[in-house]
């Protein structure tokens, strides 16, 4: 379908002056969007701007205040979740709800006692039925394997495939891209494209601005659940969308170096198996160092290595020129090393506390600064954090899990800003947050570093990398195959090496 053609398209899905308040916030406040047949539309905006809102509205999670929702032209009420999907309208959820011990097929029939297609008490035919829909998408996957052993990206695949089993007309995703590659993201939009040519109308949640103009034709933009307005992708530029999300024009500040001498952590020859080989790294006293490479390439695990989650089979860990061994995370603590790790749902985050016993916990023992007795003072530091990473609603008595995605993992962060630690790491510090809230979690980085603390960044995203470092390792296959200094730190340097490795860089030692 041409993109004339779209614009005359009609519309599948119109919402109108939707509005929602939860007890202590106006959640939506008269949002209206509609979206055409074989179309995609981006929703974007900051944190808890109210987008997995709306999108729960109209897959029958939560009933609107106000408003009204027509799909083609008969109003609709999704009273229920099954009675959104019975009439066409599917969600791939921010956090996947599928059953990791059934098998893809039975996932792909779950909770679907479907009226359409009838109740399968038939293995095989159901099986058949399953493979014939995810045969279009990804035939790679097996439809008898256990859901549970997928990688996310199949996981989300299979959902879709579920969508388009229950004969979706509309799909709305909640940030689907937040744990994909990039070659999986590629997938995506060629899952994309084979659903708009059927006719399928998305709505596509992100905070990756490049993937909006890659995937989406129009946007339409909440703030603070409000609705801004709709725009075409093509009028626009990404500073224009992004000021219309924070209703501002964001100002790129470069980083300065507090950078010292000192050297604070220092690894030579570190590796364990295949994952990390003979790593040799120095960090400075006051310096970031940004860690790229591609997903795979070791980053995660040489983190690990350091921070006493694994042990290395080979090599030494020097902190301030004393070798250490680690047995367990908390030696490293001891030590003076915290680790952000990368998958942060199983970390310890307790839904039904609030923000302030979830970043406070008090058996974390980086937090002795701060002592026990002095509850007062923890008090006051998780509000002044919460407001510098724009926690919203700024109320830390709150329980955690009531806020949006974004905002509970700011929180998170917040929990290792406080760390009493010399050398903190932070790995993809910002998945899953807004544009705003970004830079102000570099801001406190540097602020970090000029207190002299000793940082981290590991980073899929070169712009963040770029953004964050005083120096930038690059990782390939386990091995470190360069460290640049800032100056010469472009996307373009990181990648040759990230891509080919330091051997085939001409013959510049
Ligand atoms: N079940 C709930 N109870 C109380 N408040 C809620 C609930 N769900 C959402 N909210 C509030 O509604 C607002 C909108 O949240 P929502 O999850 O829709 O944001 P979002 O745009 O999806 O953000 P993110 O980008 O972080 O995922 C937030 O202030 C959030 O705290
Ligand atoms: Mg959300």
């Amino acid at each position: 379908m041409s993109a004339d053609s779209r614009a005359t398209a009609p519309d599948v899905l119109t919402m109108t002056g939707v509005s929602k308040t939860f007890p202590g916030v106006k959640a939506l406040d008269d949002v209206s969007l509609d979206v055409r047949e074989g179309e995609v539309l981006a929703l974007v905006g900051e944190n808890g701007a109210g987008k997995s809102t709306l999108l729960k509205i109209l897959s029958g999670i939560y009933r609107a205040d106000s408003g009204e929702v027509r799909l083609g032209d008969q109003p609709f009420v999704a009273t229920s979740p099954k009675a959104a999907r019975e009439a066409g309208i599917a969600m791939i959820h921010q956090e996947l709800q599928q059953v990791p011990r059934l098998d893809v097929a039975q996932n792909m029939f779950l909770g679907a006692q479907m009226t359409s297609l009838g109740v399968f008490t038939d293995k095989a035919e159901m099986r058949a039925r399953a493979r014939e829909v995810l045969q279009r998408l990804d035939p790679t996957i097996d439809v008898t394997a256990r859901l549970g052993t997928l990688r996310v990206a199949q996981r989300q695949i299979v959902e879709i495939a579920k969508a388009l089993l229950a004969k979706a007309r509309v799909i709305a995703m909640d940030e689907p891209t937040s744990s994909l590659t990039p070659h999986e993201f590629e997938r995506l939009v060629e899952v994309i494209e084979s659903l708009k040519a059927h006719g399928v109308a998305v709505i596509y949640v992100s905070h990756k601005l490049e993937e909006v103009f890659r995937v989406a034709s129009r946007a339409t933009v909440l703030r603070d659940g409000r609705f801004v307005g709709t725009v075409a992708l093509k009028d626009v530029d990404e500073g224009r969308l992004v000021a219309m999300m924070v209703g501002r024009a964001l100002e790129v500040s470069h980083q300065q170096s507090y950078a010292k001498d000192e050297i604070m952590l220092e690894t030579r020859g570190l590796g364990r198996g295949e994952a990390v080989k003979s790593v040799d790294l120095t960090l400075r006293k006051g310096e970031v160092l940004g860690v790229a490479g591609l997903v795979g390439a070791g980053r995660t695990e040489l983190m690990r290595l350091i921070a006493g989650v694994d042990q290395p089979t080979a090599g030494e860990i020097r902190i301030r020129g004393r070798v250490k061994a680690f047995r367990t995370p908390r030696d490293a603590i001891e030590n003076g090393i915290a680790l952000l790790p990368e998958e942060r749902k199983k970390d310890g985050i307790v839904p039904q506390r609030s923000i302030l016993s979830n970043v406070s916990l008090p058996r974390l023992p980086f937090l002795t600064r701060f002592g026990l007795l002095r509850r007062g003072l923890i008090r006051s530091r998780v509000r002044e954090l919460g407001r510098n990473v724009s926690l919203r609603p700024l109320d830390i008595d709150r329980q955690i899990r009531v806020f949006s995605g974004g905002n509970q993992q700011k929180a998170i962060i917040c929990r290792w800003l406080m760390a009493e630690a010399d050398v903190l790491i932070f790995d993809e510090p910002t998945r899953g947050i807004d544009v705003g809230a970004k830079a102000e979690i570099y801001r406190l980085i540097e602020g970090l570093a000029e207190e002299g603390r000793s940082i981290i960044v590991v980073s899929s995203e070169l712009p963040e990398i770029l953004r964050v470092s005083d120096r930038v390792l690059v990782m390939r296959r386990g091995v470190a195959e360069g460290v640049l200094a800032r100056e010469d730190a472009t996307e373009q340097s990181i990648m040759r090496l990230a891509v080919t490795g330091a051997q085939l860089q001409g013959s510049n030692p």
